[in-house]
């Protein structure tokens, strides 16, 4: 397998085809496309970074999805023993994406493990043209990090959230190249 070094920020390094690609940051955190066996881990950090989190249920029903879109960052224990760090989840359909779920263990956060989680997201869809996404409008830090990747806010839907009760942005990027 090659391998190749970029270095752009977050530095990554990509080996293989996108559907099995592992993509690594300065930190030596792997991103990889999560599968079913992951999925116990996806939901135990939805618990850890969501007020409001999915169930094992939910998380299955995307990785199942034709649709569905998951990527795990995990860090190296040797062994076979990855650590979870963060995770995302879309759902694409044509030339269209909905980021569903992004976060990053409390601990780990700032270390751009979100830029890299969303970085592999439009790199292995070239072909999507609008991503669209929902967000609390009191979440600072995930809306700086939309608006680095060309998210813009579009509408402020009121109460959409609970558990505490917040407004929502929709938030769309589309392909400037058009
Ligand atoms: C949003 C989230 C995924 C960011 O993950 P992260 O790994 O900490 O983000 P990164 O280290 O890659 O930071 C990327 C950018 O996000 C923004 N950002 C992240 N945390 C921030 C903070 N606390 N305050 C302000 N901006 C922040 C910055 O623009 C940052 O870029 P910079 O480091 O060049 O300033 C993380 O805060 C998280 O898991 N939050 C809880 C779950 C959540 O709310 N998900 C989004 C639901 S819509």
């Amino acid at each position: 397998m090659t391998e190749e070094r970029r270095e752009e920020e977050p530095r990554v390094r990509n080996a293989g085809p996108a559907s099995s690609r592992k993509t690594k940051d300065r930190s030596d955190v792997i991103i990889r496309r999560a599968e079913k066996r992951d999925i116990p881990a996806l939901a135990r950090m939805e618990k850890l970074c969501f007020s409001d989190a999915w169930s094992e249920a939910s998380v299955e029903g995307s990785q199942s999805s034709p649709l569905g879109y998951l990527l795990i960052a995990e860090e190296p224990c040797g062994e076979g023993t990855d650590l979870p760090l963060g995770y995302l989840i879309a759902s694409v359909f044509e030339d269209e994406g909905e980021l569903l779920r992004i976060a990053a263990l409390p601990q780990e956060r700032r270390r751009g493990i979100g830029k890299a989680l969303l970085s592999r997201m439009l790199e292995d869809h070239p072909g999507v043209k609008t991503w669209r996404l929902d967000v609390r409008t009191q979440n600072m830090p995930a809306i700086a990090l939309y608006e680095q990747f060309g998210f813009g806010i579009i509408t402020e839907n009121p109460n959409v959230y609970k558990d505490p009760v917040d407004n929502g942005y929709l938030m769309i990027r589309t392909d400037r190249q058009e």
